[in-house]
């Protein structure tokens, strides 16, 4: 492939890119969940005790080793140590799983902004989406026929996907701008519409008030710690990518803080968009705002269907908003899932991205039609649980042992502040070093014992074992490709 590695036109749109990675279904559909799952307004303590003591050192770590490599994860591990280059295939690997059922939530949202138009879920939203929609079948052994409107979504998704990326990283630099700029329109909008509806009080309420004894239960506490990987996009290659296209002594410190707490403040605000709407639809059905607070994907696709249909005021419109507000938030995110994935290849062995990027594309739309059947949903949950608990976690506690004690973490430290815009300090140092492989640690162990103990997710105990034979099979294939020669030049 070429011998000059490609550029960010700018500073500029390597935040901007950053933050379109970050900024995705996770801050959306995924935070306020987690967020009223986990206690409500108790939640934010400890989503920003994590941002400050896990999220933003790994930023800066990621930034910090892609700038300094010039290479993405795989080959970026293997120039601080040989051996370590499994670990940044086990990235990729993690986020090749994420990425084969991301795409179909977003397949999802097409069909919604379709279904929008004329508020087709009719009365009883759930009925339709698990009924009508996916045609649920009755476990995970089932999978039944593929659902061909879901399909469809998934290759237009795809299609958009590959059309963004195939001119390298110069269009992309372009293109981020609106991906980022549009969902945050749309998201005024809705906080505007959210806010004025009456009930909304009650559902800010619910957000915003602390509930200190949730504090005390260690899983709101891994909760808050799972979600700043996800929704920050760590541990999966794609901030040492991103930060590879950039030239040697570019800031690092300060485009770290940036994007995150550009990134959490958008799920804050979110949550402003998310949690009033759920005050008018608890108040438009006589119930309290918990009772409405649906679990996992039902927000997006029954919650909120259920409140728009309740709108006084042009309810269609914000339909077509929300979901399409969902898919320019998802594409970016797509788009920094697939690059690391193209870089480890062509660091690697010098393929041309010409070829890789369309057999990326069609491998992980081939792949998702498992997840477009009507078992899918279930094959979903799995993958997105063992993803995250066993694979996000792992490669956060890897990266943070090979930088803090192999590469040394004052070494690092010392390198980001010769050219960063401020200085970071010893806590950093102590965060790599102590605070975020302890508490990663912990819950690997914890959400192991839990899984030992009582399967996952009430599904036949067999579906957990396939996830564990996922997990396994991407910890192989991670040395495996470690061991493959590499092609010098
Ligand atoms: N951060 C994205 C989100 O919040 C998810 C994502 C993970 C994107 C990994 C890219 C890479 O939705």
């Amino acid at each position: 492939m070429n011998n000059q590695r490609e550029r960010w036109t700018s500073r500029t749109s390597f935040v901007i890119a950053s933050i379109g990675s970050a900024i995705g279904l996770g801050n959306v559909w995924r935070f306020p969940y987690i967020c009223y799952e986990n206690g409500g307004g108790a939640f934010l303590i400890p989503y920003f005790v994590a941002l400050l003591t896990a999220g933003i050192p790994l930023m800066i770590l990621e930034f910090a080793l892609g700038r300094e490599m010039q290479a993405g994860a795989p080959s970026a591990f293997a120039k601080v140590r040989k051996g370590t280059e499994w670990i940044g295939w086990l990235a990729l690997m993690v986020i090749m799983l994420i990425f084969f059922y991301y795409p179909v939530i977003a397949a999802w949202c097409v069909d919604y902004v379709i279904f929008s138009i004329n508020l087709g879920w009719g009365a009883d939203a759930k009925a339709f989406f698990e009924s009508d929609f996916l045609q649920l079948s009755t476990g995970p052994g089932v999978l039944g026929s593929v659902r061909w409107p879901i399909l469809l979504g998934l290759a237009v998704f795809w299609a958009g996907v590959y059309l963004c990326l195939f001119k390298g990283i110069k269009v992309l630099s372009k293109i981020v701008f609106y991906t980022v700029i549009i969902p945050w329109v749309i998201l005024v909008i809705m906080v505007i519409r959210g806010l004025t509806l009456p009930g909304a009080l009650e559902g800010l309420k619910f957000y915003l008030t602390p509930n200190f004894s949730a504090l005390l239960k260690p899983g709101v506490w891994l909760a808050a710690y799972g979600q700043i990987f996800f929704t920050l996009s760590l541990a999966m290659g794609t901030m040492i990518v991103y930060s590879s296209y950039l030239p040697r002594g570019t800031d690092i410190a300060n485009s770290s803080f940036i994007v995150s707490l550009a990134n959490c403040g958008t799920s804050f605000f979110a949550g402003f968009a998310v949690f009033s709407t759920l005050g008018y639809l608890a108040q438009a059905m006589g119930v309290g705002v918990p009772e409405v607070t649906k679990s996992g994907l039902g927000l997006a696709f029954i919650t909120y269907p259920t409140a728009i249909s309740l709108l006084p005021f042009l309810p269609a419109l914000f339909g077509v908003l929300f979901f399409v507000l969902l898919i320019t938030l998802a594409i970016d995110s797509a788009f920094s899932a697939i690059v690391p994935y193209v870089a480890g290849f062509t660091d690697k062995w010098k393929f041309n991205t010409k070829w890789v990027l369309p057999i990326v594309c069609t491998g992980g739309f081939l792949i998702g039609i498992v997840f477009t059947t009507r078992g899918g949903l279930y094959w979903l949950d799995i993958v997105d649980y063992f993803a995250n608990t066993f694979g996000l976690t792992l490669v956060g506690l890897l990266e943070c042992i090979v930088i803090g004690y192999i590469y040394k973490a004052h070494k690092a430290r010392e390198y980001v502040n010769e050219v960063s815009e401020f200085q970071i300090g010893r806590w950093w140092d102590i965060c790599i070093m102590v605070i975020t492989p302890i508490i990663l640690g912990i819950s690997f162990v914890w959400s192991l014992i839990s899984l030992i103990q009582k399967g996952y997710g009430g599904y036949p105990i067999w579906a957990t074992f396939v996830g564990i034979g996922i997990y396994v099979g991407i910890v192989v294939i991670s040395f495996v490709l470690m061991t493959v020669k590499r092609k010098e030049g």
